[in-house]
């Protein structure tokens, strides 16, 4: 592990020299119907396009094209199942007839290109069929995270406008069935657009009820498909047209709709394979997500099935599916080469398990790198982790927005040397500086914002769904010239980057990204609650959690503790248990500004038993200790 044997910087240097050649060249890794006429764009779009010209199918590309090449028999997808006790695998060619079968299913129900679908699943196999095969037909699929509640859904139906939705009568969480379908009933009743089908998985564990005319069983119809020899042909596409809409927290409580396009996207991840991740074809590759985040539509669906690799789908958690040792369980069975996950899951696995007891039980031998992302990779986390696992642990850094890696460790190219707290160093495609507000680009240790030079590379989002302005307003119109991440960090000496923290609202929790504005909406919708905030504390598990601190409204005097419990279950409720929402304070004021901006920093300061200074700018001194008595009670900072 040296920086002079790394290809790395080789690599970057030649993209830095000509972009286009170099992402020319990976272009050729991807089938293509017609090959692009222009490898950028510069005047399409809103920074460029990537690929214009270009017409291709991502399906064809995930699926199809391995079986013509002889990988029929091999494992395309591996459901492995604790909480179902199931194993199953799916071959490239099973997995062709599937999409063939549901692809048509979604045409007879009305879906053509262009069209939306709209994803409510758990961890199944189909979940992962239902994406590809609106790939197939060039339908743009959402998927919706099984943790948000109705009102969540409801909104992103009505800015996708989906055609169809496809849903399951149930998530199983651990030993619990958490049914899907009441959650499904209530989006649609919310929302003003009413898809005109749903077509809902009949899982044993919970039978849901089905609306005639609307809902259909899956199973049913699907057996249909199956006795009318049903299927469907790949339909071209444009390279830069959407293959998907993926909601993420914004600023609001209105969510962002990243758009993904077919081109780009295929050329980036069939990249990132082989280059970030060192896997090769026909290997098992595992991300320990879920289809309903980035990192479960990149890395457990699309970019090991275009690079040809058997692609693990878990359901289960780190710990408790039956125990701490479930992880090196699959690994081991399966033959998994390389484990993709956030740290979090480390942190449950050695807080149950602190010395690896059970990790000695399996037989780990072809297991080569572990990557971890989607939060900072705490150091005494990856320690652990090296010294248990004895291979290299990997901290990346990404955003739903880019779709795949901004900064990491490219072990394909020759691993660069570990330091820990930082993601490692810029991928081809990502020019990274660090700037302060008035968009100065800062010397090497300077924390500052973290921009990216446009034009920002492929496999990023274009723009959002339907919101052109809002794409400019919240990434461009800042740092003119950069795409804004709203994280903040520095790099070091050698060009190492290190991401610090978030500028904008958004928090991290157990390596789900939300909105502590969207949170405040929904305090401050609660009758008694005059004013509110809510920000992120530390916790051991999780690595941030939300609390809620409110200012009850004049004249209301019913117990606090009974209006915190009716707070923690409206969070529940309108943003869903994914929201982990567990702590509300009372308090009697809430310490501002002379200028009425409300203190949060400094109140996280305390929450987190981290050093702080009274502000200068503070209204009234006094309210601190107010708000650190209300906190004790709780057992906080
Ligand atoms: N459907 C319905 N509910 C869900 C859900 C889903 N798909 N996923 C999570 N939830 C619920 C959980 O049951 C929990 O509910 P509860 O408050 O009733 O217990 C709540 O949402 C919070 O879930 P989570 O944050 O996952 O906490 P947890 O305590 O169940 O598990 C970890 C903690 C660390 C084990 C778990 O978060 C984990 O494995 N994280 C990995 C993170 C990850 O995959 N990130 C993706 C980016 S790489
Ligand atoms: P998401 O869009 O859900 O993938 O969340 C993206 C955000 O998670 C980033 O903007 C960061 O704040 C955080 N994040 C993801 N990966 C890392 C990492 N490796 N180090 C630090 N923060 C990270």
């Amino acid at each position: 592990m040296d920086a002079r044997t790394s290809r790395y910087h080789d690599v970057y240097a030649h993209w830095q020299r000509n972009p286009e050649v170099f992402w020319g060249e990976a272009a050729a890794a991807i089938d293509w119907y017609e090959r692009p006429k222009k490898i950028f764009d510069r005047h399409a779009g809103i920074y460029g396009r990537w690929f214009t010209g270009g017409s291709c199918n991502t399906c064809y590309n995930a699926v199809d094209r391995h079986v013509a090449a002889g990988r029929g028999q091999q494992a395309a997808l591996i459901y492995d199942s604790p909480v179902t006790n199931t194993v199953q695998s799916f071959t490239y060619g099973r997995l062709l007839s599937e999409v063939q079968l549901l692809g048509a299913m979604l045409r007879d129900f009305g879906v053509t290109k262009g069209d939306r679908v709209i994803l409510y699943m758990p961890m199944v196999p189909e979940a992962v069929f239902g994406m590809l095969a609106c790939a197939r037909l060039g339908a743009i699929h959402s998927v919706v995270f099984g943790g948000f509640a109705a009102k969540e859904l409801a909104t992103r139906i009505d800015d996708a406008k989906p055609k169809v939705i496809l849903s399951a009568s149930c998530g199983l969480e651990g030993a619990r069935v958490i049914p899907y379908k009441p959650l499904l009933d209530e989006a649609i009743s919310l929302a003003q657009h009413k898809p005109a089908t749903c077509l809902i998985l009949q899982r044993p564990q919970c039978q849901a009820y089905l609306m005639e005319g609307r809902d259909h069983d899956w199973r049913k119809v699907w057996e249909n498909a199956v006795n009318y020899a049903k299927t469907c042909e790949c339909v071209p596409v444009a390279a830069t047209d959407p293959l998907y809409i993926l909601y993420t927290s914004g600023t609001t409580g209105i969510p962002k709709g990243v758009v993904r396009d077919n081109g780009g996207h295929m050329v980036a991840l069939k990249w990132s394979m082989q280059n970030l991740y060192g896997v090769s074809p026909g290997e098992v590759w595992w991300s320990g997500s879920d289809v309903g985040w980035v990192v479960g539509h990149s890395y457990i669906v699309y970019a090991p099935l275009f690079h040809g690799c058997t692609s693990i789908l878990y359901e289960g958690k780190p710990v408790g599916t039956p125990d701490a040792g479930a992880f090196w369980r699959v690994c081991s069975q399966h033959g998994v080469v390389a484990l993709f996950t956030a740290p979090t899951a480390f942190r449950a696995i050695r807080k149950e398990d602190p010395d690896a007891k059970l990790l000695k039980q399996y037989d780990l031998s072809k297991f080569r790198t572990l990557f971890l992302a989607g939060e900072r990779a705490d150091p005494p986390t990856i320690q652990w982790a090296e010294e248990h696992l004895k291979v290299p642990v990997l901290d990346h850094w990404w955003q739903t927005e880019t779709g795949w890696c901004i900064a990491g460790n490219p072990v394909g190219l020759g691993q660069l040397p570990v330091r820990y707290g930082s993601a490692c160093v810029p991928m081809p495609g990502y020019a990274i500086d660090i700037v302060d507000e008035a968009n100065k680009v800062q010397p090497a240790n300077k924390i500052g914002s973290i921009v990216v030079k446009l034009p920002l590379p492929p496999g990023n989002f274009p723009t959002l769904w339907q919101q052109d302005d809002r794409f400019k307003e919240s990434y461009l119109a800042e740092f003119p010239g950069y795409y804004k991440t709203a994280d903040a960090g520095y790099k070091d000496d050698d060009g190492y980057v290190y991401v610090m923290s978030r500028t904008d609202d958004i928090i991290n929790v157990a390596g789900h990204r939300l909105s502590t504005g969207g949170m405040e909406e929904v305090l401050a919708g609660h009758q008694d609650v005059a004013e509110c905030a809510v920000l992120g504390i530390k916790d051991e598990l999780k690595g941030e959690v939300p609390c809620g601190f409110i200012v009850l409204k004049a004249g209301v005097n019913r117990p606090h503790a009974e209006i915190e419990a009716e707070i923690v279950a409206l969070v529940r409720d309108k943003i869903g248990p994914v929201a982990a929402f567990k702590l509300a304070i009372t308090v009697a004021r809430l310490p501002k500004t002379r200028s009425g901006k409300i203190l949060r920093g400094t109140i996280k300061k305390i929450a987190d038993g981290d050093v702080w200074q009274m502000p200068a700018t503070i209204d009234d001194p006094a309210i601190l200790d107010e708000i650190k008595g209300a906190m004790k009670e709780h057992g906080v900072g």
